[in-house]
């Protein structure tokens, strides 16, 4: 990673195998007549990939001083939500892609009625995993069974028709035709935005942040939201396989709405780096607390992956 310092790395690494460690636990295979779901779910869950999400949920929290424990089944959800999503935008009615994660698709191994299946269990999970979770009075929590509530229910909504559904059908929609600037911006604010921007606000509903704070790290995510999406259409474009785990090219091939589509490399590179500065801007209240934060922003911009 180039531009991010060593021990921007450690951390990340550090909170990465932290999630990576409660995943691994969530799925058990076992004896039943349901074991293939399980295989499915895993395989994709269990692929690698950068746990972005989870790996953002845990940071503002830790800045926001509230115990890892308390928020895991969000970020771990987040995760789970985000492969479904994955494993569904890759099937052949979409996306049809054959690598995700450095691996065959889901589709691939398993066939098409599986990974659908294996997608709804992952979304469906989420919700079990929080719920369980919040219903569980020997788990310490210390926020109020309402504010565990309204963090679900703004993850759900960033997952669903106003959140990545709703961005995924005008994706989709908007193959090889011309479209406006505000309609990609709307379809990557919300395909990929959304569920970026709920990582970040879980932890300040959890914690009932206040206005001025809550608008920064409002400013912040969405941001970094579309910061991700404009990386992602440039390393489709001009992205090493072998690094990337997918297909490259495949925007073009398939007539997709992107930014390099739209404003061509260059500029997508200029526009990619104004929010960036602007997601680093957006942070200065929270001082040195906010310097993983920030270097974090600077990694999305810079990220081979
Ligand atoms: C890929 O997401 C799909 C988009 C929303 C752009 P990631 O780039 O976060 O994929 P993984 O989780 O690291 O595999
Ligand atoms: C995906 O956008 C957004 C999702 C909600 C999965 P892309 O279709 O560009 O993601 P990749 O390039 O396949 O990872
Ligand atoms: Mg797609
Ligand atoms: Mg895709
Ligand atoms: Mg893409």
């Amino acid at each position: 990673m180039k531009g991010v310092t060593h021990m921007f790395k450690t951390k990340y690494d550090y909170l990465l195998k932290k999630v990576n460690d409660v995943l691994s636990t969530l799925i058990t295979e076992k004896e039943s007549p349901e074991n293939t779901i399980y295989k499915a779910m895993n395989y994709s869950l269990m692929a690698g990939g950068k746990r972005l999400r989870p790996v953002l949920l845990l940071a503002v929290s830790e800045m926001l001083e509230i115990d890892f424990e308390e928020v895991m089944p969000y970020a771990c959800a987040l995760e789970m939500i985000h492969t479904y999503s994955l494993i569904h935008d890759d099937l052949p009615a979409m996306d049809n892609d054959d690598y995700r994660r450095g691996m065959l698709t889901n589709h691939k191994v398993f066939g098409e009625a599986t990974a659908i299946l294996a997608g709804d269990a992952l979304l469906n999970y989420a919700y079990e995993y929080i719920l369980d979770w919040l219903m569980d009075e020997s788990k310490k929590k210390t926020y109020s069974l309402a504010a565990g509530v309204k963090a679900m229910s703004y993850i759900a909504k960033a997952a669903g028709i106003n959140g990545m559904i709703g961005g995924q059908i005008v994706d989709i929609e908007s193959e090889d035709k011309e479209i406006t600037v505000e309609l990609l911006e709307y379809i990557h604010k919300h395909k990929t935005g959304a569920l970026i921007k709920a990582s970040v606000m879980v932890p300040a509903i959890l914690t009932s942040l206040d206005d001025e704070k809550r608008n920064a790290l409002e400013r912040y995510s969405s941001n970094i939201g579309l910061a991700f999406q404009v990386k992602d259409d440039i390393l489709d474009a001009e992205g090493d396989f072998k690094l990337l785990g997918k297909t490259t090219g495949k925007d073009a091939s398939s007539g997709k709405s992107t930014f390099v589509s739209m404003y061509g490399i260059e500029k997508s590179r200029e526009i990619l780096s104004e929010l960036i500065s602007d997601a680093v801007d957006s942070l200065q209240l929270f001082g040195d607390k906010a310097i993983f934060l920030k270097e974090l922003a600077v990694y999305i911009a810079e990220r081979k992956n």
